[in-house]
């Protein structure tokens, strides 16, 4: 396997290749842009696994500091929640 085939984020199935073409073909800068442009970052975990690996990507790929990168937002509930546990809940508990 080629390094470019590892995979990135495994929920919207997105390689190494994926994020550096999203860096410099498409010119995005952050993971927020990468996420709204290429889904990762919108999967099931919500870019819990791929964030930290595509803001790692663009660092490197970009030599920005790591530091100084704003991280992705992500989106509550981050895991599914039945109808049933969602209407028994009760502040405080
Ligand atoms: S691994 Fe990217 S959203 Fe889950």
């Amino acid at each position: 396997m080629k390094d470019d085939q590892i995979i990135i984020c495994r929920c919207e199935d997105g390689t190494l290749a994926d994020v550096k073409d999203a860096i410099h073909r498409l010119g995005l800068r952050s993971v927020e842009e990468i996420k709204r442009v290429k889904r990762f970052g919108m999967g099931h975990c919500q870019g819990k696994t791929c964030g930290k690996l595509i803001s790692q990507i663009i660092s490197r790929e970009l030599n920005i500091s790591y530091e100084d990168m704003a991280p992705a937002t992500t989106r509550q509930p981050a895991k599914a929640v039945s109808v049933k546990e969602f209407a028994s809940y009760q502040e405080g508990n």
